[in-house]
């Protein structure tokens, strides 16, 4: 098996020794096959499976080829392509090791164990014997000599792209927004705020929502409804809020710009407390005498305990506030 190559063994050793002091030295642990590190006879073949055999030392050199621990350099001898280190040899050259270990022949990862018949060694070889059905496809590592592969990038989580999300809800079919807005006091009794842009509901403060349902929503059935959107959803309106429940009641007859806490309209049905967050619509409930065609009316919005909000009605882009819809 041991093809001999004896020529200029001495000039080459001195070139090995100067590719060595550029050289990378490892051990080698072979995958397939027997496996196990890559042992190394005296004359320089290269075997694993035989565990007799000290581990061998491969000095993988600038121009690409291993030189064994002695300075001889290893090469595909032919005619079988067996992978030895030979006194003498230019190391076949070709070779390189990846960030992970694995050692590559012109890119080319896979080489190949045929049994030897002996201690249940392989030798190393770049293509399987012909006609020797015991050959098997291994990988190599080297043990050292290989930098750390680098952390793989981030994964790449697609830009989201800053659509602003729905609405809490769209008005859409017959809807109303308020005609008249005003604040009323417990606390200033017999103050008139008059006409206000805003519907605020904090501590004493309460507003009346009137609306002036049209004779066109004869026979249809009316709703309340709170549209909360986030403030990221408004362009024109804003909001003060503190998380809370709110109270609604149906009026017995609209506000006027003159009304006061003291003279409001007396509440005839009251539709509960409700949590109002952003980014949500409320359905406070049905007008209790079904759509007043033709009619005004109304309903107060007031807080409970320590919730507050105070916002500007407007309903563009996104509806914010008190509406009646009619289906
Ligand atoms: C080794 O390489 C040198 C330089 O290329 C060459 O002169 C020498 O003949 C080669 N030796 C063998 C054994 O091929
Ligand atoms: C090591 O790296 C080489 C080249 O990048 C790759 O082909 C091979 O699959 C890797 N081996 C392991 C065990 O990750
Ligand atoms: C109405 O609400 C807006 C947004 O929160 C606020 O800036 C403005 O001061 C309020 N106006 C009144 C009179 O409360």
């Amino acid at each position: 098996m041991k093809a001999t190559v004896a020529l200029l063994a001495l000039a080459v050793g001195s070139q090995a020794l100067v590719a060595r002091t550029e050289s990378c030295c490892t051990s080698i642990t072979a995958y397939g096959g027997p496996g196990g590190l890559v042992g190394q006879l005296s004359d320089g073949q290269n075997r694993i499976g035989d565990h007799s055999l000290p581990t061998g030392q491969y000095c993988l050199g600038a121009d690409g080829g291993f030189v064994d621990g002695q300075g001889r350099g290893c090469i595909f001898t032919p005619p079988t392509t067996q992978y030895q280190c030979d006194t003498g040899a230019n190391a076949t050259t070709g070779f390189s090791i990846s960030c992970n270990g694995t050692i590559s022949y012109h890119g080319q990862d896979t080489f190949w164990a045929c049994p030897t018949g002996q201690n249940g060694g392989y030798n190393i070889y770049e293509e399987p014997i012909k006609n020797e059905p015991g050959c098997v496809a291994i990988w190599l590592e080297a043990d050292s000599c290989h930098a750390e592969c680098p952390a793989p990038p981030p994964a790449t989580t697609p830009t989201p792209t800053p659509t602003p999300a729905a609405c809490p809800a769209e008005l859409t079919g017959s809807w109303q927004f308020p005609h008249l807005i005003v604040t009323v006091n417990s606390a200033e009794p017999d103050k008139a705020y008059g006409t206000q842009f805003n519907g605020t509901a904090s501590g004493t403060i309460s507003t009346i929502f009137n609306f002036d349902i049209p004779a066109s929503y004869a026979g249809k059935e009316c709703s309340i409804e709170f549209l909360f959107p986030t403030q990221d959803q408004l362009e024109t309106s804003a909001y003060t809020y503190s998380p809370g429940m709110f109270n609604f009641a149906f009026l017995k007859g609209a506000a006027t710009e003159e009304t006061t806490s003291a003279n409001a309209p007396e509440v005839v049905y009251n539709f509960g407390n409700f949590e109002l967050k952003p980014g949500t619509a409320t359905h406070i409930g049905q007008c209790p005498n079904g759509c007043a065609a033709g009619e005004k009316i109304a309903f107060s919005m007031s807080a409970v305990g320590a919730a507050s909000l105070n916002y500007f009605q407007d309903y563009n882009p996104c509806p914010i506030g008190a509406y009646v819809t009619a289906q």
